[in-house]
């Protein structure tokens, strides 16, 4: 396949995404990098026969044993802190107080002690709740209940809150999430504010206000729920690359754009699949929320999931999303500028993604600059999933890669800081 030659488009796209505009978000000091952790739904649904499914259905054994697993087989110390309950943790009715309470057959010891098991383990609590009168599942929601429940939600401990839009009116929403938010930052304790506000309004033909959405949000779905298959994860691939002028601005410090769950390591994805979505969402800034069977994870999916120095892109502090350079011919480009800054010059992870199904690999061929890096001292790059490094590379400098087919090859640029190249090798301010 001759790729070279179709680069030349690739340094004005790139150029656009030095100094994004400066988004003010949720003063919360919160998630100030993508929140990681593990969360239920995608893997384990609202199964709640724990009669025939003890150790498959929605109940406290279930978190308990996912706590003990997050700690044991490292998850947490990659970054994953965050335990999190979705829908169907909870009783179908409030208890006398008007308070919910969780179901009192699957949840006997109740959400309290389970967070302070958690906690114990050194993990985050994180549930679910609806801005609507029942949750998707059809239990109770908060509608008429929100101070009671943020307070509840206060009272146990919870570090992160998921308030999901199902039986509720979109137009409402504007409204309503702010209340809510108003309501958990009023207790005092901080909760990470996981909205679904957007994704609802869009579904019925709105406009998110995102400039509100940003300001109460800590990070907020777009589009459709992730499903176990390649289809679905490529979906929510093409929809932000293809809002990337709307989402991109409203990504920072403190609020995200959530394109919903990694399923790496359940039954949809290859091992090359895996690879794809771990690197998108890492250079997308989304938030890594593994939905898995932690107890029968593969061992080449886990090394997935904890691979180091794909979390540090993932992770960079400047929070800046990643952007689609290129597509042509099922290949992708997509880069995203990191820590170091050195003078004007960007690090930049880059991901060379082939949705090609032919049974070979695709050689991508591009310089550096074409990517849009310029740095005269260059860039030190390696790759990110293969023990491969390929010395400093500079601006004219020819990179070569060859990308597996529904694979990727990810690698990382780090801007070299010469002195003699560079007058002052510190960031610039911004
Ligand atoms: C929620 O229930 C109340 C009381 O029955 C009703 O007035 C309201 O319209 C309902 N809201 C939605 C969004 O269905
Ligand atoms: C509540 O909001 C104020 C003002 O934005 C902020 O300074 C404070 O940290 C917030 N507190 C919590 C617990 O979220």
């Amino acid at each position: 396949m001759g790729l070279t030659g179709m680069m030349g488009i690739l340094s004005a796209a790139v150029a656009a995404l030095v100094l994004p505009p400066a988004v003010l978000g949720l003063d919360n000091g919160l998630a100030l990098t993508p929140p990681m952790g593990w969360l239920a739904w995608e893997r384990f649904r609202c199964n709640t026969d724990c009669v025939n499914d003890p150790k498959n259905c929605i109940s406290e054994n279930l978190f308990y044993e996912m706590a003990d697993r997050l700690v044991a087989d490292g998850f947490l110390a990659a970054g994953y802190e965050y335990l999190n309950i979705d829908d169907c943790w909870l009783s179908r009715e409030r208890d006398a107080h008007g308070r919910l309470q969780a179901d009192p057959d699957r949840f006997p010891n109740g959400i309290k002690a389970l967070a302070d098991y958690v906690h114990s383990k050194g993990l985050k609590i994180g549930i679910y709740e609806d801005y609507g009168n029942y949750t998707c599942a059809g239990y109770p929601g908060i509608l008429g209940y929100l101070e009671t429940d943020a307070q509840t939600f206060a009272d146990w401990d919870i570090d992160y809150v998921k308030l999901d839009g199902c039986y509720s009116h979109p137009k409402d929403m504007d409204r309503g999430y702010p209340e809510f938010g108003y309501y958990l930052n009023r207790t005092g304790r901080p909760m990470v504010y996981s909205c679904s506000w957007p994704v609802y309004q869009i579904y019925s033909g709105m406009t998110p206000d995102y400039a509100s959405i940003v300001q109460h949000c800590n990070l907020w779905r777009n589009f459709d729920d992730i499903q176990d298959s390649w289809a679905s994860v490529t979906s929510v691939i093409d929809y932000y690359g293809d809002q990337q002028a709307v989402l991109i601005p409203l990504a920072g410090p403190g609020h995200f754009n959530d394109p919903d769950m990694l399923i790496i390591g359940n039954f949809g994805l290859s091992f090359e699949q895996s690879k794809a979505q771990m690197a998108l969402w890492s250079v997308m800034a989304s938030p890594l929320l593994s939905s898995v069977d932690l107890r029968t994870i593969g061992a080449d999916y886990r090394a997935i999931l904890q691979n180091r120095a794909v979390i540090a892109v993932n992770q960079d502090p400047l929070g800046i999303q990643g952007k689609r350079i290129f597509k042509d011919k099922g290949i992708e480009i997509w880069a995203r500028p990191i820590t170091p800054v050195v003078g004007d010059f960007y690090s930049y992870a880059i991901v060379f993604f082939n949705r090609r199904v032919d049974g070979t690999p695709s050689q991508v061929s591009v310089t550096i600059q074409e990517l849009g890096m310029l740095n005269p001292a260059g860039y030190k790059t390696e790759d990110l999933f293969a023990a491969r490094t390929y010395g400093v590379l500079y601006p004219p400098t020819r990179l070569k890669v060859d990308v597996n087919p529904s694979g990727v090859v990810m690698v990382r640029c780090g801007a070299v800081c010469d002195l003699e190249l560079i007058y002052n090798c510190r960031p610039r301010s911004r």
